[in-house]
């Protein structure tokens, strides 16, 4: 019935036919112009159907029955307590518009659903805007054409080929927006290519318009590669940063608009430098009231000749079984020796800000198959168990195979709908094995006698296991290779656990993964919500012999749940979120359920917005529901929806 009111409510303020200015990867047209030519465009990446050869198992296979033995109490080797947003996203600054929306009355309703997706199993979401075209990006009062946001083609600068950009505010309340909806907490970054004149307006208005949702402010993006990159002369050295950042944290101390200079992130390295380097020059104990963290960016290789023709030709086929083991997170954890425990010791929290499965685009076919999915979990779980506190995998355009969600390229909007990667599943996973808590540690079981294709991690509640998290990297359709886990626990185990699966029949499989059931489809096919029935498999335990015998199947991964509080903790409330339903060619129709919205959505982000006193927060209100009309139908169907959810509340 509200759902009617709802529609006769946007039929009241009018549909309009209009011309979007829209903006993709080296286009910026019309949108309300798709045309025959458009219609049969295949370049994205999302249209590659390369699909590898999945590794055969290996020989001799690994024991495919193993015990798990859980400790309870004083455990040693947990890791730090970690949040249930630990697993988020790093989203290239110049696509902000193709995934948040085009401006404030026009967000992306696939975004919204996939961040409710993960706020429903970890109550928040962290993502960072950024990346190489954050420190020459200059927020503007309006640009030419009045877009929110345009990048300058032609004689870029930049040498991953990511223009400089000019934005306007439109884009910090589109923030401001979706974490009214959604409960997403921003990272963004100050630029930093001019060190005598700063840009300070993003960390002004984004402290204004996005109040507690702004919790850091990169400051220098992998400022170990200036020198090579051409940014800075050639003996720039890491104390010349630390300088710099000083130079900054005084600007910001002298800005009257800044009120919290607590919020920067530093140092951001891309490898060039070790952080003992940054270390050793005081940076974060100098500097220890400005910081909010302490950060790296990595990608465990590249695929930057494929690109850009520079480095060394490797195929995505050769490199697929490293990526398929418990070794590949384990080795990017260990290229940063002591830097976790550094970071304790000085009270800062240690982020992997940026990264993925291949820097410069990743592999066509590994990148975006189900291998990466399986990648994905277990290295993030190694960064927890490492005492790591955020991973941040980053979405770049659409010429990028890594992505966890890519829009369709805009002049294909009103036929196609986003494609859901594997790294958005790793997200999933990750969100339920850590749970809303905000007190799992992690534990790297050494599962199956430490062997690399099976690895296992065990979740800790305040000295409890409450979760295991097994994954089996082996393809093997005979079934030979699928594994039992015999999982017993300190005093008896319970009389039944629930077992969630993410599944395809290979590795290699690049559409239609499900988790417990479900799944995003195959390339453009998502709206951003899971399709199909949740299927969680109880399995029952013997209490005589205290085991509880969990298949896990080759490949595929199992999250086992130990209590039934630990699975309602990872499943906060109803799945559904933002529907958008029924397009036509001619007429965009929205959909949104009131009654889902007001207890699922945003009405915790609008509650904290309603309670606040500060202007951050009440603004963001203001703009949040006000404004925030879901624009699918309009970037679908190029017509115009013009409407105020706020009468649906
Ligand atoms: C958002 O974009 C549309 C289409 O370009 C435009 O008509 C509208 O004025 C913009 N709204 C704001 C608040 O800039
Ligand atoms: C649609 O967009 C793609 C990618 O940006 C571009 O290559 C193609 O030429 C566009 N087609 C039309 C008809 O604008
Ligand atoms: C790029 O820079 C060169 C030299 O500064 C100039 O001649 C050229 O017109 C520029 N191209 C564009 C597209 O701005
Ligand atoms: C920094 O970037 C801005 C915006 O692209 C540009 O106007 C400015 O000249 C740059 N400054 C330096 C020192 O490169
Ligand atoms: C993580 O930090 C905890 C607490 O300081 C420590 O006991 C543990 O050994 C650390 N783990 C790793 C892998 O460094
Ligand atoms: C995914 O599943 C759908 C529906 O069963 C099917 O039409 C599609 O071909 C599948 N895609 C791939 C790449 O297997």
């Amino acid at each position: 019935m509200r759902l009617l009111l709802v529609h006769s409510l946007l039929f009241s303020f009018g549909l309009a036919q209009a011309a979007v200015t829209a903006y993709g990867p080296h286009v910026q047209s019309p949108l309300g112009t798709t045309t025959a030519a458009s219609a049969s465009y295949t370049g994205a990446a999302s249209y590659d159907q390369t699909t590898l050869v999945p590794p055969p198992p290996p020989n001799p296979p690994p024991p495919n029955q193993f015990n798990v033995e859980l400790q309870t109490g004083a455990v040693s080797g947990l890791s730090i307590q970690q949040e249930g947003s630990f697993f988020g996203f790093s989203i290239e600054f110049s696509v902000t518009t193709q995934i948040f929306g085009l401006n404030s009355s026009y967000l992306q309703v696939p975004f919204l659903n996939l961040m409710a997706n993960l706020r429903q199993r970890s109550g928040s979401v962290k993502v960072r805007v950024g990346g190489n075209t954050q420190d020459t990006a200059t927020l503007v009062d309006s640009t030419p054409d009045g877009a929110a946001l345009e990048k300058y083609y032609g004689n870029e600068s930049n040498p991953t080929g990511t223009p400089p950009l000019i934005f306007t505010s439109e884009i910090i309340k589109m923030m401001a927006e979706i974490s009214a909806l959604t409960d997403v907490y921003w990272y963004m970054g100050v630029p930093f290519n001019d060190t005598q004149n700063w840009r300070l307006q993003i960390a002004e208005v984004g402290e204004a318009m996005l109040g507690k949702y702004l919790i850091g402010l990169q400051a220098g993006n992998e400022p170990d590669l200036y020198s090579r990159h051409g940014h800075r002369s050639d003996s720039y050295s890491p104390q010349d940063y630390k300088d710099e950042f000083g130079l900054l944290i005084n600007a910001m101390e002298a800005d009257p608009k800044i009120s919290n200079n607590g919020l920067l992130i530093g140092p951001n390295l891309a490898g060039q430098w070790s952080p003992s380097d940054i270390w050793q020059t005081g940076f974060a104990t100098d500097f220890n009231e400005n910081l909010a963290a302490l950060a790296v960016e990595r990608y465990p290789t590249d695929n930057c000749y494929a690109q850009f023709g520079v480095g060394n030709p490797v195929s995505g086929q050769d490199m697929f079984p490293r990526f398929l083991t418990h070794q590949s997170g384990i080795q990017i954890a260990s290229e940063f020796p002591g830097a976790t425990d550094y970071a304790q010791s000085v009270g800062k929290p240690f982020l992997m800000f940026e990264t993925n499965t291949a820097s410069c685009g990743g592999f066509p076919g590994l990148s975006d198959s189900f291998g990466a999915a399986l990648w994905g979990i277990d290295y993030a779980l190694q960064l927890a168990y490492s005492n790591f506190s955020t991973v941040l995998f980053h979405v770049g355009g659409q010429s990028v195979y890594y992505n966890p969600f890519t829009p369709p390229v805009t002049n294909q909007s009103s036929f196609h709908q986003w494609t859901i990667g594997p790294i958005y599943y790793s997200a999933l996973v990750v969100a339920e094995a850590l749970g809303s808590s905000n007190v799992a540690q992690v534990l790297d079981l050494q599962a199956n006698g430490g062997n690399d294709y099976t690895p296992g991690y065990a979740i800790y509640e305040n000295g409890q296991p409450v979760r295991v998290a097994l994954t089996n990297f082996i393809t093997d359709p005979s079934g030979n290779n699928d594994y039992t886990a015999s999982i017993s626990v300190g005093g008896t185990v319970p009389a039944q656990v629930k077992v969630k699966y993410l599944l395809a029949d290979s590795v290699s499989r690049i559409a239609n993964f499900t988790w417990a059931g479900q799944t995003f489809g195959s390339a453009f096919s998502s709206d951003g919500r899971p399709v199909g029935s949740v299927d969680v498999q109880t399995i029952p335990c013997d209490q005589t012999n205290n085991v509880c015998q969990v298949k896990v199947p080759a490949p595929g991964f199992a999250l086992v749940f130990l209590t039934d509080d630990s699975l309602s903790e990872s499943d906060q409330g109803p799945t559904t979120t933002f529907a958008t339903t029924a397009y036509t060619k001619q007429h965009g129709t929205a959909t949104i359920d009131p009654s889902i919205l007001a207890t699922s959505n945003g009405q915790k982000g609008i509650a904290d917005s309603l309670a606040g006193t500060s202007e951050g927060r009440q603004r963001s209100n203001a703009l949040g529901f006000a404004q925030a009309l879901p624009s699918l139908a309009a970037l679908l169907a190029g017509a115009l929806v013009v409407g105020r959810l706020a009468h649906v509340q």
